[in-house]
């Protein structure tokens, strides 16, 4: 869908930057989505409020700036089907209908994880855990449900999120302990069934540190040597100051990109906030107590805190741009610094400054070093 020719919108910008004068706080008139256009679509995961038309202004950036949307939770399998006979279709029939209005492209996430997936998905009426082909026909019935509804209106679908642990092995879920490692073969056959055309993807985190990552390279290479319909891979990103290293990116795209697979950013924000020792993660369980030191900026994000996030955007950023010709999407997990999942994960009620855009839904100055890099690379 996307032509990748680096067209001239920095003539606009620069244009911008002129009329915006020497005012610091101005920002150039240009937007993501035009910045980034024949690069890759750049999206946010929207809220319920943010679907359901109760979030004015979040909804108002994401018009203006954003040509892609990631559905943050109403498309996991405990919003979308709680118990064995229901299926909550509502919010996601509202937020792809969204997607549609407004010409956007629209993901599914995710179709098979270990969390927020209820308990009864792995059992029989009577508590006892599922036979292989008990889960297996679970597992299809509700892929055929879910990604059948939506065909050829979601373009792409997370179709296992999740399935390695750090050091590269296979994650013991339920689903590999009942099912077995095909687990996920099936998941993808299954996603392809329902609908040949979407974008399928495998989604983790951590992939660019070593050991995670040649295992998703492993697991992907068997599912290429036995047909398995893999589209992409998805990098979830969720970084924080120094981590990944600009290097660690860019070696981890190249990887993917040699086995002939398409690269989304899945699920991008870089904390600030203090880690409370523990290693980057996106493991929505883990959970640490509250205590001052570990939510030092509740008054505001320092500037010179500010301006290392900046920095730091603007490095990933510049490698997502050097591989254009594979990175087909990269997504904000969040809209604003308020709705964003670090306000309350690893800690509770933390105040976190992790997106584009702050709390009152301003541009911050890592939109505006964004914004740069894409100029940057047009030469002018
Ligand atoms: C994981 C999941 C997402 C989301 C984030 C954090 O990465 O894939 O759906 O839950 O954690 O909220």
């Amino acid at each position: 869908m996307l032509g990748k020719s680096r067209k001239s919108t920095l003539s606009a910008v620069s244009f911008g930057l002129i009329l915006a004068g020497a005012a610091a706080s101005a920002h150039a008139p240009t937007t993501l989505k035009d910045a980034f256009k024949g690069d890759f679509v750049i999206g946010a995961a929207i809220n319920e409020a943010q679907i359901t038309g109760q979030d004015a202004r979040g909804d108002a950036i994401v018009l203006a700036q954003f040509n892609s949307i990631s559905p943050e939770n109403v498309l996991k399998w405990e919003r979308i089907h709680p118990q064995p006979d229901q299926y909550n279709f509502a919010l996601a029939d509202q937020y792809v209908a969204f997607g549609r209005k407004h010409h956007m492209f629209i993901v599914g996430h995710t179709l098979v994880w270990h969390n927020q997936a209820p308990a009864w998905i792995f059992r029989d009426a009577n508590g006892n855990l599922l036979s292989r082909d008990a889960l297996l026909k679970r597992m299809r019935d509700h892929i055929d449900t879910v990604v059948g509804r939506y065909k050829g209106k979601i373009d792409s679908w997370d179709v296992v999120n999740e399935a390695l642990n750090d050091d590269g092995s296979m994650r013991q879920s339920l689903w590999y302990k009942i099912i077995g490692p095909d687990y996920i073969e099936k998941a993808f056959e299954y996603a392809h069934e329902a609908d040949p055309q979407a974008l399928l993807i495998y989604n983790d985190y951590n992939l660019e540190n070593e050991s995670k990552r040649e295992g998703a390279i492993a697991l992907v290479r068997k599912l290429q040597a036995e047909g398995v319909p893999i589209g992409g891979i998805g990098l979830q990103n969720h970084d924080n100051l120094t981590w990944p290293s600009a290097d660690a990116e860019d070696a981890t795209i190249s990887a993917f990109a040699a086995l002939g697979l398409k690269v989304a950013i899945t699920e991008l924000d870089i904390n600030v906030l203090p880690t409370g020792g523990h290693q980057p993660t996106a493991d929505v369980t883990l959970r640490i107590e509250q205590n001052k030191a570990l939510n030092p900026y509740v008054g505001g994000l320092p500037d010179s805190v500010q301006q290392q996030l900046a920095a730091r955007y603007a490095d990933l950023f510049r490698v997502f741009l050097k591989h254009r010709d594979v990175v087909s999407r990269v997504t904000l997990w969040g809209v604003s610094d308020g709705d964003s999942w670090l306000n309350n994960s690893p800690v509770r009620g933390r105040t976190s400054y992790p997106l584009l855009f702050g709390r009152a839904g301003q541009p911050k100055p890592a939109f505006d070093a964004v914004i740069r890099v894409a100029g940057k690379s047009t030469g002018n």
